[in-house]
């Protein structure tokens, strides 16, 4: 959502199922792809052409973001855009503040983009992105010589950017973020010598592969990925397959509704993102893949049968959960229609997403009936079966899409059915859901 825009409050209604859910869907764009399509297409030498983009507000953000350096990028129909790569130096001194509004991507993938331009630079965003922390990207972009200043010591947006030629070190992350190793690579793609980031557990590699075919050189030792200062990149064709973290509000839609079986087409099934199907499956899911491919883009792709299964609670680690992180909120809602407990643990992350999504999950689902325990860096959840549906009433998204669209899915077993207020956040990440959601429904 724009930062200047009002906010908007909306309330949905999510009824709950009366028939099995059927059909072939196929589900928006990988939001994490078409970011990064974005970006290096308009760093690019030449032109690039890509289908399959998600235009969500996050995504739209971004493209917001390039055309105010001076990129030209046409507007996204269908899915379909075209980039006039700016080149390495081509980027120009933004028209005005760039404003993120709820993507932490944009926000941290910028900040080291920036950090090496010959311009300042203003970022910020909504009030949720205002409120997440940016120290992890700024501490190690200042050792390479950026120059950031901004709220709390540099740690919130707004950031003042004064671009600065960087040079290349090497850098362990204390944490596996996508977010951070990307912006680090980002700027060591402009830096003196050469930058490494050296992860704890390996985080979603779409900045890597896409790279490979931008044409730079990146090389992989293990959890090292290392690039050169100087490298160019030549404009390509990015096809991006749909989201599973998209995906999984209908996985688990079908796994909770009696007698349901839908084919979820064209789903990118990275490992690096693949958690949620493995968790599932550790549950009972009956989950089959089909036509699977290796796409251009070097992203796997693959269709999901799913079809209604009785499920088992389980115990999610962190390093379980990490290749399904942003699937916490719908994990939270197929724990509760599992049979026995499940708990959730080594996921502090959790509290600095789009919002404190441990919090929020504990107050939401036990305002519509469920018996859950809120932990330092998890959750426990109570399951009560699929024959056992929970009360249902007003919740509330706070403002979080992926909170929005569980909550939707835990409707489908509910006695009442549920409102969600402030349900149009949907469209950060999935214009359409809620279409698609009866669609499914044979309604
Ligand atoms: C993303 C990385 C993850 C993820 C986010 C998208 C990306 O964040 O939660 O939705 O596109 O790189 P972190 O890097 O903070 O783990």
């Amino acid at each position: 959502m724009n930062n200047n825009s009002p906010k908007k409050i909306d309330t949905y209604s999510v009824m709950p199922a009366d028939t099995p859910l059927s059909g072939e869907i196929t589900i928006p764009g990988d939001k994490s792809i078409s970011h990064r399509a974005v970006i290096f297409g308009s760093i690019a030498e030449g032109t690039t052409t890509i289908s399959g983009f998600l235009e969500g507000e996050d995504n739209l953000s971004t493209i917001a973001a390039f055309r105010s350096m001076g990129v030209t990028i046409s507007s996204p129909v269908d899915g379909e855009l075209t980039i006039t790569g700016a080149g390495k130096d081509g980027l120009k001194k933004p028209t005005s503040v760039i404003d993120c509004g709820n993507s932490g991507t944009t926000a941290r993938l910028l900040t080291g983009l920036l950090s090496a331009q010959g311009f300042s630079s203003t970022l910020t965003g909504d009030a949720s992105l205002r409120g997440r922390p940016m120290k992890r990207v700024v501490e190690p972009l200042t050792l390479m010589g950026a120059d950031i200043s901004g709220a709390e010591g540099g740690d919130k947006l707004p950031l003042n950017i004064e671009g600065k030629k960087l040079k290349g070190i090497t850098y362990r992350t204390p944490v596996a973020s996508a977010q951070l190793k990307s912006a680090l690579l980002l700027a060591g793609l402009f830096a003196d010598g050469e930058t490494s980031v050296i992860e704890p557990a390996k985080s979603r590699d779409h900045t890597e592969l896409m790279l490979e075919n931008f044409g730079v050189d990146i090389r992989l030792e293990g959890l090292k990925v290392s690039v050169s200062g100087g490298a160019s990149l030549k404009g390509t064709r990015v096809f991006v397959p749909g989201d599973i973290s998209s995906a999984a509000f209908f996985i688990v839609a079908a796994l909770i509704t009696k007698n349901s079986e839908i084919l979820i087409k064209n789903i990118c099934i990275n490992p690096t993102r693949y958690g949620i199907i493995d968790i599932l499956k550790l549950m009972g899911a009956d989950i089959t893949l089909e036509d699977t491919v290796a796409s251009k883009v070097g992203e796997p792709v693959a269709s999901l049968r799913v079809k209604s299964s009785k499920l088992k609670g389980i115990d999610i680690d962190g390093s379980l959960l990490l290749p399904a992180i942003d699937e916490f909120p719908i994990i939270c809602v197929v724990a509760l229609f599992a049979d026995g407990e499940t708990t959730i643990s080594g996921a502090g992350e959790l509290r600095v997403k789009e919002s404190d999504r441990i919090a929020v999950m504990a107050e939401e689902l036990t305002k519509i009936g469920a018996e859950v325990e809120e932990r330092p860096d998890g959750i426990l959840i109570q399951g009560r079966g699929n024959h056992n549906p929970v009360y249902g009433g007003l919740t509330d998204s706070h403002g979080d899409h992926r909170v929005a669209m569980a909550l939707a899915v835990s409707a489908l077993l509910s006695k009442k059915g549920i409102k969600i207020k402030d349900a149009s956040c949907v469209d950060v990440s999935f214009p359409g859901f809620f279409d698609l959601l009866e669609r499914v429904r044979n309604k």
